[in-house]
């Protein structure tokens, strides 16, 4: 039996893997800094059951190529995009991710970035570690209040609703777009209304996107959709970059069609197009919205006891799709 690991992952995760091959197998892990070298992974992955992927691994055809014996692949994420799981099931290879355990993380996170583009926290900091001159006074920075301001949730599966709720609790109000409605329950708690994503767009002070990333998804807020947004709106993405066209925003922020932006996640990660850097009215944060010692771990756990599972007993615990 032969796990292998692209990259480094918490101990616990590395814990129950080694347990569970004990004598009778060998877990490999790349454990430099950077992505696994394409030599090390083809020899690795030759002869390996179980791969445990990080984010950035694109497991598509000429990764499955190399793998001949695979039966899981185990990502270290919620998201899954990464992964051709389509050219996963046409081999019989499962796949599982890490949903649930990163819900509140991601959830706090964004609620930080709320805050800090209405308030303007980052300009703040800016300030201060310039050594620039400052004196209150009562016009200085003045920022958007969000009480009784409407958010636009995109994408209403765990962590949406994780962020309605602590929007509530902060005094927005809430609506969503999602396929599906949400049960009625759910709407009736956090007094959320489903609408079309473009009148959710139009009519949202903070825009914030917590969908998957799929071909249907890519460049969901484009040109068009921007436009459509107040000037005096917000949009957060805590999801994954390409669901937003960078450029298309960065001309929206620079004209002031929208009144600002916060990114954790890019399009082109781990590149950020240039013209953002130069804009005060966006926040840029390097993909952190799982990134607690407490929510990596439960990540590591989750992949860990995915294989532990699928590889004693057959039975994935999180299986996609
Ligand atoms: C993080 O981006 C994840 O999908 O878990």
């Amino acid at each position: 039996m032969k796990v292998v690991v692209t990259g480094r992952i918490p101990d616990v995760g590395m814990a129950i893997l080694h347990e569970l091959v004990a004598d009778a197998g060998e877990v490999w892990a790349w454990t430099d800094d950077g992505p696994i070298p394409p030599a090390d992974r083809a020899r690795e992955l030759a002869d390996a059951d179980a791969v445990v992927t990080l984010l950035h691994d694109r497991v598509d055809e000429a990764f499955l190529e190399e793998a001949p014996k695979l039966r899981l692949v185990a990502n270290v994420a919620v998201g899954f995009n990464n992964i051709d799981v389509d050219a996963c099931r046409a081999r019989d290879i499962v796949v599982t991710n890490t949903p649930g355990v990163l819900t509140d993380a991601t959830a706090d996170l964004t609620l930080g970035l709320i805050l800090m583009i209405t308030r303007r926290l980052g300009e703040g900091e800016r300030l201060i570690r310039s050594s620039t001159p400052w004196a209150w006074d009562m016009f200085m920075m003045l920022g958007a209040g969000i009480q009784g301001r409407r958010l636009g949730i995109v994408g209403m599966g765990g962590i949406g609703t994780a962020v309605a709720e602590r929007a509530r609790a902060f005094g927005m109000t809430v609506g969503y777009h999602n396929r599906r409605p949400v049960d009625p329950g759910t709407e009736d708690r956090l007094e959320a209304a489903w609408l079309p994503l473009d009148e959710l767009i139009a009519s949202s002070d903070v825009v914030s996107l917590h969908c998957p990333y799929s071909d249907d998804t890519h460049h969901l807020i484009d040109e068009q959709r921007l436009a459509k947004m107040q000037r005096s709106a917000f949009l957060i993405n805590t999801a994954r970059g390409p669901i937003v066209d960078e450029s298309a925003l960065a001309r929206a922020l620079r004209s002031g069609e929208i009144a600002g932006a916060a990114l954790d996640v890019f399009e082109h990660e781990p590149e950020v197009e240039p013209e953002l850097l130069g804009l005060d009215n966006v926040v840029l944060i390097p993909h952190l919205g799982s990134a607690t010692v407490e929510t990596r771990s439960a990540m590591a756990e989750l992949a860990a006891e995915n294989v532990r599972s699928f590889l004693t007993e057959g039975k994935p615990i999180t299986p996609v799709g």
